[in-house]
């Protein structure tokens, strides 16, 4: 089995990197052909096995071809990086070893360790040992965040919400921006907090979360019996990549009371860009940060982090150690599943370890300043021409903007928009996804690639233009 294994380990090798080379000079996306399709869907359960350099032509010949595209240099769609080499390096080495991440004394629990410190380090929060696990990415971060501030603010009515639920509570008030990933929206449901109770708080021109009106409604609630209790403002939001007023925030959490948090999912690593580092003052002021090695930073799927001010409430939140889970070896710090809700948990600090000690401080600064640089250019790009418009200022490295074509009225504009970018990602020579912004639809595009160029920049606002072309001529 092993001599298979390394034969067979040795072809994919060569298949990982052979489609890695391939993938800039392939579409960026490409429909699944039918039977294709037919075999990834409806395969029937194999009764007897295969040897394993068979299951290699299948991955070659069937899946390999159909990626998501988020590995192209073009690709501009949501927020997906390509891997990183060195993810890629150590992601089967991580299988091999195959350790649950849960707790114990092995690599891979004191590796996690490392990399949670090294996450804090390189945003510059406050680390303290324990405060921060890595998770699957940021929703469930989010759900660790929120469930961790609930038990809190249950705590400091007397009571502990796993004993008692939320009942017997007055309503607990979360504000967000109107900006907010909808992970937050998710979290306060699943946690049966009631999305009746998420305050949404405008936002400025700028998109970023208006702090007068955040005073108001904490106020209306107090008012209203209802109890302000968590805040969540974007280190870079989804939309347009900007950043709240995280100071402002943190001061009104403070003298309001409230837990602070802040989704950096996205963009928290944006404070290594040159001159960018006065819009993320308050960030170390937190209870609780969101960061994704899986964003910005390329660590191949699945990298989440949640970094806490404060270890032991998290361990308040989850820790559940029956005798069979019982360590009496371990450290004061604990068992990872005592910070979350995951008990079986993989080995995902490989991958960032590799990725990070790969890059360096240093790599990760020039990514970071180079596709921040390429997001100017292209809010640039948009700006001298006369049929874009560019609807949020460039922060990060997400642009949104939209096409403006001088002889549709606002509506077929919007429709237009609308359209835009199922057509493009058909054709295949570049990948865009859209929101809404103001009501209206917009593009966007968000650069992580680090291959990214400035010709491709401009072959995404041709892809654009003659997408329309074609669709009025
Ligand atoms: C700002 C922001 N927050 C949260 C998320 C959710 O992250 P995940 O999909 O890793 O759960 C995203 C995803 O793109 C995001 O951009």
């Amino acid at each position: 089995m092993m001599d298979d294994l390394r034969r067979a380990g040795r072809s994919a090798v060569d298949l990982a990197v052979d489609h890695l080379a391939a993938v800039p000079g392939g579409p960026v996306w490409r429909p699944v052909a039918e039977a294709d399709r037919s075999w990834l869907t409806r395969q029937p359960l194999p009764g007897a096995g295969r040897p394993l350099a068979d299951l290699l032509h299948d991955v070659r010949d069937r899946i390999l071809p159909y990626p998501m595209g988020n590995g192209h240099p073009r690709f501009f769609g949501w927020v997906n990086s390509p891997p990183s080499p060195a993810g890629v390096l150590v992601a089967p080495l991580a299988a091999a070893m195959n350790p649950s991440c849960a707790g114990g004394e092995h690599a891979g629990v004191l590796l996690e360790r490392t990399v949670v410190r090294w996450l804090a380090e390189l945003v510059d929060f406050p680390y303290q040992p324990g405060a921060g696990l890595l998770a699957s990415g940021a929703s469930v971060a989010t759900v660790i965040a929120l469930a961790t501030a609930r038990q809190r603010a249950v705590r400091r009515q007397g009571h502990n919400v796993r004993e008692t639920g939320l009942y017997g509570q007055r309503p607990l008030a979360i504000y967000v921006s109107a900006e907010a990933h909808s992970c937050v929206r998710k979290a306060v449901e699943l946690l049966g907090m009631g999305s009746r109770y998420i305050r949404t708080v405008p936002v400025d021109g700028a998109y970023r979360m208006e702090t007068g009106a955040l005073r108001r409604l904490i106020t209306a609630d107090r008012e209203a019996g209802v109890r302000p209790f968590f805040v969540a403002a974007s280190a870079g939001t989804v939309n347009t990549g900007t950043v709240d007023p995280l100071d402002e925030v943190a001061g009104i959490a403070r003298e309001c009371g409230l837990w602070f948090h802040i989704d950096g999912a996205y963009g928290a690593l944006g404070i290594l860009a040159e001159g960018a580092r006065h819009l993320y003052a308050g960030l170390e002021r937190a209870d609780s940060l969101v960061l994704d090695p899986h964003k910005w930073l390329g660590v191949p799927v699945d990298a989440g982090c949640v970094l806490f001010r404060d270890p032991v409430e998290a361990r308040d939140t989850f820790s559940l150690v029956p005798p069979y889970l019982r360590d009496d070896e371990a450290d004061a710090l604990g068992w990872f599943s005592e910070y979350g809700p995951e008990q079986t948990r993989p080995f995902r600090a490989l991958r960032v370890w590799a990725t990070i000690s790969h890059l360096g401080r240093e790599g990760i600064v020039r990514l970071v300043g180079r596709t921040t640089r390429l997001a100017r250019t292209l809010a640039a790009m948009i700006e001298a021409s006369d049929d874009f418009d560019l609807l949020a200022p460039a922060v990060t490295s997400v642009i949104a903007f939209r096409y403006r074509p001088a002889t549709l009225d606002a509506a077929a504009t919007d429709a237009l928009n609308q359209a835009i970018p199922a057509v493009v990602r058909g054709r295949g020579h570049a990948f865009l996804t859209g929101t809404r912004l103001s009501g209206t639809a917009a593009l966007r595009a968000c650069i992580l690639h680090p291959e990214t160029t400035e010709a491709d920049l401009t072959a995404l606002l041709d892809e654009i233009r003659t997408v329309v072309r074609e669709a009025t001529a």
